[in-house]
C-alpha cells in the first residue's frame, strides 16, 4: 500500500515495494498484481519490471483514469525530483483486469480527473466518442451505461495506437496530448492539482496555441474547454509561461533541442510537431 497521489510516487517508495516483494519473497516464475490507479499502477508495474530483472504483472485498475489510459501500454515509472516520470521502463501487463462497477465508490474528484484523458481521447478519435462524452456530461456524468461504452471505445483506441509502437517512438506520442504543458502545471502546483486537472489546463492551453497559430479552428478550442468545464475540469492555466519552461526543460519528451508537441488540428485530427526549445519558450509566453 502506498499513500494516494503523485507524491508518493518516488524513489523511497518504489524501493519499499522492491524490499516487500523481496520479503514475501515472490521468485521469478510468480506474477504481480497491481490494484489502484495511475500511481500505484505506474510504480507498482515499475516495480514488477526491475524485480529479479522483471516478472510479469497483472494491472488491476481502479481509477477511471487508469481504466482509460495508464494501465494499458506498458508505461511504468516514477517521478524525479527533477521531473515526472523520468525514471522508468516499458513493461507490457500480460492482463488487464477492467472491472468498471469499482467506479461507483471513486471519490468524485478522482472521477473528475479521469475524464480530462477521456476528452483527450475524443479530440484524438473524434466522433462518435467527442459528441457521446458531451451527452454524458450534458446529463450530470451518471449514466454508467454510456460510461462504459465511453471507456470501451478509449481502450480500443489506445490499444490500437500502442500495438503500432509500444516503446513511443512515433504515432503513441500523440497519446501526450495535452500533457507537455500539463506535466509542468502538474509539477508547478507541487502536485496538488491531479493528473486529470493538470492535464485539463494543457488541453486548452495547445488548443489554444494551435488557434492562435491558425493550425486548429478556435471553435475546437471552445468547444472541448466548454465540455471540460461541465465536467468540472479547471480550463486556465494559472502559472507563468518562464515557470512551466524551467520544468519542461527536463521533460522526459525532449529530444536535444526539441520537442515533439502533439497538436490537435481539427476534431480526429491529431499530429505531432516538432518545436525548438526557444519556439517552445516563445509559445509559452
Ligand atoms: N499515457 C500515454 C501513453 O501511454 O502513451
Amino acid at each position: 500500500m502506498v499513500p494516494p497521489g503523485e507524491s508518493s510516487k518516488n524513489g523511497a517508495s518504489f524501493l519499499r515495494i522492491l524490499e516487500a516483494m523481496a520479503e514475501i519473497p515472490l521468485t521469478r516464475t510468480d506474477m504481480a498484481a497491481v490494484l489502484g490507479g495511475g500511481v500505484p499502477g505506474d510504480m507498482g508495474g515499475f516495480a514488477a519490471a526491475t524485480y529479479m530483472r522483471g516478472i510479469p504483472v497483472v494491472q488491476i485498475p481502479t481509477t477511471l483514469l487508469a481504466m482509460v489510459d495508464s494501465a494499458i501500454g506498458g508505461k511504468t515509472g516514477i517521478d524525479l525530483s527533477a521531473g515526472k516520470n523520468l525514471a522508468g521502463a516499458f513493461h507490457e501487463p500480460v492482463m488487464v483486469y477492467t472491472d468498471t462497477s469499482l467506479l461507483r465508490t471513486l471519490p468524485e474528484r478522482e472521477f473528475r480527473s479521469g475524464m480530462a484523458e477521456v476528452v483527450k481521447y475524443g479530440l484524438i478519435c473524434g466522433e462518435p466518442l467527442f459528441s457521446m462524452t458531451e451527452a454524458f456530461a450534458e446529463g450530470g456524468c451518471g449514466d454508467f451505461d454510456a460510461l462504459e461504452k465511453i471507456i470501451d471505445i478509449c481502450r480500443e483506441a489506445k490499444l490500437g495506437i500502442v500495438e503500432g509502437d509500444v516503446t513511443d517512438k512515433g504515432k503513441r506520442q500523440i497519446l501526450n496530448l495535452g500533457h507537455t504543458a500539463g506535466h509542468a502545471a502538474e509539477k508547478a502546483s507541487g502536485y496538488s492539482l491531479t493528473h486529470g486537472e493538470a492535464v485539463s489546463m494543457g488541453l486548452v492551453w495547445i488548443l489554444t496555441k494551435a488557434a492562435d497559430a491558425g493550425l486548429a479552428p478556435a471553435e475546437l478550442r471552445d468547444r472541448t474547454a466548454k465540455l471540460l468545464g461541465k465536467i468540472g475540469l479547471p480550463t486556465d492555466m494559472p502559472f507563468a509561461g518562464a515557470e512551466l519552461f524551467d520544468i519542461i526543460k527536463n521533460d522526459k519528451k525532449r529530444k536535444g533541442n526539441f520537442i515533439d508537441l502533439a497538436v490537435p488540428e481539427d476534431l480526429g485530427k491529431c499530429t505531432l510537431k516538432r518545436v525548438s526549445m526557444e519556439e517552445l519558450r516563445e509559445m509559452l509566453g
